[in-house]
């Protein structure tokens, strides 16, 4: 951050903005400065910001960019959004019920802005991909000050100076992009963890998904500019990284140099001083028998593998457009547990996706019972406009979903503590990562196989690994002692 910020207080705003990135986000950087500057003199106190992010860890990784870029312009953070000058909404799509949310939550601050001259709305992620959202944002949403998508995150600062400059609605967003810009500011949440983006968009069009049609087409970051990245965050006091992307097992594949995420993988781990790897999302039909060889061999990547199955039923599968068998998926996980026994699944399923008969469900509940997960993420299928499932016939009455739902969820949830319990008595090498929310005498820290511990400390341990002794298992945490 110090170096960007000595490029930011070099650059020239008198001449024309630099046509090159970051070059030219520095240049709005500083000319945004001014304008928050003379903002918050006629305020007559600092001006505050409060982000909000709905959805996947790839949207939180994006807002700590988004937060980057304000701090550096002189925005200070206010935990408070009723509070806020500047209120961001960094929205997801996934499903419906998080796009009703959005909306809720911007009817009820059309009231707050006529109260405050000086507050700014900007949305932006996943939702705003979708051209009937930006629609009704236009016609009935006219308080919004900002609309930008996914692609052109990067423009956040110069997308402020052209809102401070025109007065008026700014939206720009981008159908898709092939452009990767690096060294950004970011201001991240945790001080000793981080999320890094190794690649971006995805390709496979799973027929219920609406992620590739607003996250774009798969591409990969440069390996030495992750590594570069990670460096640097190490450098900083980060010991755990979480390699993010929609399917990561696909990582290298459209590189000019091609290189496995396997191979990655054993690059990430060379780093000295970094001590956790993690990653997100990997699609079963991807994972490859050297992938399992480095997880199985690796002192730094945790064992914990979150592998959607999303149904247990072949039919359901196929129609999903998933591309494996349920007995494809059950192999692929006798493997990985064979090789790593001792690792933690986790899993996301949906429920009730069009066309889903009693028995394609109770091939699913057959794979939970079989696998026992540690834990599952379960949804209700969500119709998305412009995905290939929405169009689909035998769409499932909502009684039988809700029905099927509350039978898995209470099978999901009776397996998860009974896995959950069996590392009782034991010793685990945790990373301590905040205090307790409801006791100022314990801290809470997560283990390899992601699980939560709360034992006796005070915040100097934050941010340290240590080893705690699991005293006894409460559900899906464990109260513990340090060692
Ligand atoms: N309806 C319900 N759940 C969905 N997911 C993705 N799309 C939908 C949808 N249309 C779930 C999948 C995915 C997780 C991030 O969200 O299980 O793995
Ligand atoms: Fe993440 Fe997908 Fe939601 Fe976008 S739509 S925030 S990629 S879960």
């Amino acid at each position: 951050m110090k170096n960007i910020e000595k490029y930011i207080d070099n650059m020239d705003i008198t001449m024309e903005a630099p046509v090159s990135e970051p070059e030219r986000q520095y240049y709005f950087i500083k000319k945004a400065r001014n304008y928050v500057r003379q903002a918050s003199e006629e305020a007559g106190r600092p001006l505050t910001f409060c982000v909000t992010t709905f959805g996947c860890q790839m949207n939180a990784r994006d807002s700590e960019k988004l937060v980057g870029v304000l701090e550096q312009i002189g925005y200070q953070e206010e935990p408070n959004e009723d509070k806020a000058d500047f209120v961001i909404y960094n929205t997801c799509t996934v499903r419906e019920n998080a796009n009703m949310r959005v909306y809720g939550r911007l009817g009820q601050l059309k009231r707050a802005k006529k109260n405050n001259p000086h507050m700014m709305i900007g949305l932006c992620g996943c939702m705003m991909q979708e051209p009937h959202v930006v629609e009704k944002l236009k016609t009935s949403y006219k308080h919004v000050d900002l609309i930008f998508g996914t692609h052109n995150i990067y423009k956040f600062a110069e997308l402020i100076v052209t809102r401070y400059e025109s007065n008026r609605m700014v939206i720009d967003i981008w159908k898709d992009t092939d452009k990767i810009v690096e060294d950004l500011p970011s201001e991240r949440k945790f001080s000793f963890k981080s999320g890094v983006n190794i690649m971006f968009g995805c390709n496979n069009f799973c027929s219920y998904c609406i992620v590739p049609y607003v996250r774009g087409r798969e591409r990969s970051r440069n390996p030495k500019d992750i590594i570069r990245e990670i460096e640097k965050l190490v450098a900083d006091g980060v010991v755990e990284v979480m390699l993010l992307g929609q399917n990561v097992n696909s990582y290298g594949k459209n590189l000019e140099e091609p290189m496995t995420f396997a191979e990655l993988l054993r690059e990430i781990e060379k780093i000295e001083g970094l001590e956790r790897i993690r990653f997100m999302t990997s699609h079963p039909k991807d994972l490859s028998d050297e992938l399992i060889e480095v997880m199985r061999t690796s002192k730094k990547i945790c064992k914990h593998l979150h592998l959607p199955v999303q149904s247990g039923s072949t039919e359901i599968l196929k129609k999903m457009n998933r591309r494996y068998t349920k007995e494809q998926y059950l192999e692929l996980v006798r493997k990985i547990k064979t090789a790593i026994p001792d690792i933690s699944l986790t899993t996301d399923i949906i429920v009730g996706f069009p066309g889903e008969t009693e028995e394609d469900f109770l091939d699913t509940m057959d794979v939970v019972k079989q696998i026992r997960y540690d834990s599952a993420f379960t949804f209700i299928y969500s119709k998305r406009t412009g995905t290939p499932a929405a169009a689909m016939e035998n769409q499932i009455p909502e009684d039988v979903v809700k029905n099927r739902f509350d039978r898995l969820l209470k099978e999901v949830q009776d397996i998860s503590a009974e896995v959950c319990s069996v590392h009782e008595g034991t010793v685990q090498s945790v990373l301590v990562e905040s205090m307790n929310e409801h006791d100022d005498t314990l801290v809470t820290g997560r283990m390899s196989n992601n699980l939560l511990v709360h034992f006796k400390g005070d915040a100097s341990l934050i941010g340290q690994i240590v080893n705690v002794h699991l005293k006894e298992c409460k559900g899906f945490y464990y109260l513990g002692e340090m060692q």
